[in-house]
Order: C-alpha cells, then structure tokens, then sequence
C-alpha cells in the first residue's frame, strides 16, 4: 500500500467521525474543511516532492558508510553531452544519464556513446511534457515504452530505471510504472541547475548536501552545469569520493 492509499484511509476514517459529530455533537462544518485541506496539501506535497515516496517508492539516497555518490543528468542527450562524457572519462567517474526519448532520436550517436562509455541509461519519458502530471495512465505508459523502445533500439540495451519528469509522481504514473516494472530514482542533492544562473551557487549548493550513498541531480542541457559538473569532479576527487552509476551505488549498500 503506498502512503497515498493511506492517506485516502485516513480521510476517509476522518469523514465518518466528523460525519458522527456534525450530527450528534455539533461539530462546525469548518472542522471538515480543515481536515479535506490538510489532505489536500499533503497529496500535493506528496506529489511534489519524490523523497517524501508518497505515490510509489522511488530510490533517493542508499545507505553506505563508504563515500560514495551517484551522479545523474537528466533532459539529454543534447550538444553538452560530449563535453560530459569527456569531464567524467578525465576524472575517472562514472554517471546515470536519464533520456529524453524524442532527443536520443535526434543524438542517436551520443546515447552509444553514453553507454560506451560504461555509463548507464535510463529513460525520462519521450516528450517530457509539462502536462505529465494530469495525463491519463495509458498516455504516461505509452511515453514510458516509447523511450525504451528508442533506446533499445539504437543501443540495444532497454533501461531497467525510470525517473519522472519534474519528480512529479501521482497515482496515474504510480499505475503506469506498476505495468512498465521500472525502478524508480529520484534524487537527495537537487543542483537546481536549470534555475539558478551563478555556478558557485549552484556548486556550493551540492556540496553541502553531499553525503555518502548521495544520488545528485545535474542535467547535461547547459554549459553552465558542464562546469559545475568539472567543479564537483574536483571536489568528489579532493575527498576520496567516488562517482558510480544508480546501479553501482546500489551493491555499496551497507
Ligand atoms: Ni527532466
């Protein structure tokens, strides 16, 4: 049962006092109103927020002593990916690139050369559209497979991991992924790369939340992370830190 199954359980219990109440002790109907606003923004906190796991269980984090990290990027493939995979091969490091399905169409070479490279691919939807998170079941599955079968098919290799776009999650892409079978990876360390424009801000900002078994949120889109990713190499290597892929950072568990 997810968290959201809960909740509806727990409204609903909720609703037959206040039901009791408002007619045996005379309970104001604003007592309701509370209680269906609380739900309301818990679910839309929930749905936000792919830590707080409330719609379907997402990997955000492992559980390691060792200084370990997961480095991923989401959005591409796109013209910064080469200079991604170059920081990463200087620096010995190892990534999890989460791709769109519309762009490894058009960068077909790059997502070869992704997992040529012995980086892992996992899929972020064909068109990662801003609507993902009101639309229908069948259309967010059909968006799922789409990206695997242009993955597979120009890599041979069909991606076993799934991150939302936005890190939206609702009970319909909860229902989508039940069918697809996709492990679900979130993140602990959002960059907030695609928001903020002064790299030291964003690089400082990563620094801070890193901890062993961390799982980082970069996006291959823009000159601006390559140079935070150069950074935060140089940093992970100044600490005896290691980068690995999702899957790497899964057998560190401890
Ligand atoms: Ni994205």
């Amino acid at each position: 049962m997810s968290k959201h199954q809960l909740g509806y359980i727990v409204f609903g219990l909720f609703t037959l006092i206040y039901v009791f109440g408002y007619l045996n002790l005379g309970w104001s109907l604003s007592y309701f109103i509370w209680g269906f606003v609380a739900w309301f923004l818990l679910i839309l906190y929930g749905s936000f927020f792919i830590q707080t796991n409330y719609h379907l269980k997402a990997l955000t984090k492992v559980k390691t002593n060792k200084k370990v990290v997961a480095i991923t990027f989401d959005d591409g493939p796109s013209s910064y990916t080469k200079e991604v995979l170059d920081l990463l091969e200087k620096y010995n490091a190892k990534a999890s690139f989460f791709c769109v399905g519309k762009n490894v169409a058009q960068e077909p070479e790059l997502l070869k050369l992704i997992i040529e490279k012995g980086h892992l691919v996992g899929n972020h939807t064909y068109s990662h559209s801003k609507d993902i998170g009101f639309s229908w079941t069948k259309t967010v599955k059909a968006e799922i497979e789409k990206t695997d079968e242009a993955i597979e098919k120009y890599s041979g290799v069909k991606p076993a991991y799934f991150r939302p776009p936005f890190g939206v999650t609702n009970p319909r892409i909860a229902r989508a992924l039940n069918k697809t079978k996709h492990k679900v990876i979130g993140w602990n360390v959002r960059s907030l790369d695609t928001l903020i424009h002064d790299e030291s801000k964003i690089y400082n900002r990563i620094i801070r939340q890193i901890h062993p078994g961390s799982i980082i949120l970069l996006h291959d889109t823009s000159e601006r992370s390559v140079k935070v990713l150069e950074r935060l190499l140089i940093y992970l290597d100044s600490n005896n830190y290691r980068s690995v892929t999702v899957e790497g950072l899964l057998k560190e568990t401890t």
